[in-house]
């Protein structure tokens, strides 16, 4: 499994992936495609996918996992569409994803890091508190009527 940057030939298979895990109340974006996905790393976006090389495990995917990380203001970064595919979970995917997206942040010398995530998410939210992530916000019916949302921050 090789952890890397991913880039603008990458943009089906995140796009991909990113589908295979929202559920339809999430799936807002009618268009959501490769388009978007390029369109997002031309502004501030870094997608880093994290690849089987064992592709006949994982269904013709290759990309298993993937995470994006959104620099949102000065010093200010948000981790979003963090994924990983269910037969690959708990084997420390999202964790590499996470270290090797923070290592860019603190790179480009951001100060903060926040992520989201729905809040009966229960292994996001396990996945966020054991990287050192402190929950610090609670949004009521935030981005969809009837889910709400729960923000975990974290100072690098
Ligand atoms: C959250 C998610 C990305 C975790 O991916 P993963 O590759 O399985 O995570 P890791 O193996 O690196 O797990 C690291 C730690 O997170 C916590 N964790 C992960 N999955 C968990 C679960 N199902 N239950 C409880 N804790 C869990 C554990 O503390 C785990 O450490 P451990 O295995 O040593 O106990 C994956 O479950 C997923 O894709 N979920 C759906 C999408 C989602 O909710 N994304 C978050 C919103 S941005």
């Amino acid at each position: 499994m090789e952890i890397r940057l991913a880039e603008e030939k990458d943009a089906k298979a995140v796009a991909d992936i990113i589908k295979r895990h929202s559920q339809d109340d999430y799936m807002g974006y009618v268009t959501f495609d490769h388009r978007y996905i390029i369109e997002k790393m031309k502004k501030n976006n870094f997608y880093f996918v994290a690849e089987s090389k064992d592709v006949q495990s994982t269904s013709n995917a290759s990309v298993i996992g993937c995470i994006r990380a959104s620099i949102v203001d000065l010093d200010l970064a948000e981790i979003r569409t963090m994924c990983v595919d269910e037969p690959h979970r708990r084997k420390g995917v999202a964790s590499r994803l996470l270290e090797e997206a923070l290592e860019l942040l603190k790179e480009k010398k951001m100060r903060k890091v926040v992520a989201r995530s729905k809040a009966d998410a229960k292994e996001a939210m396990a996945f966020f508190e054991k990287n050192g992530f402190v929950k610090e916000g609670f949004f009521k019916e935030h981005y969809r009527k009837g889910i709400d949302i729960v923000q975990f921050g974290k100072f690098i």
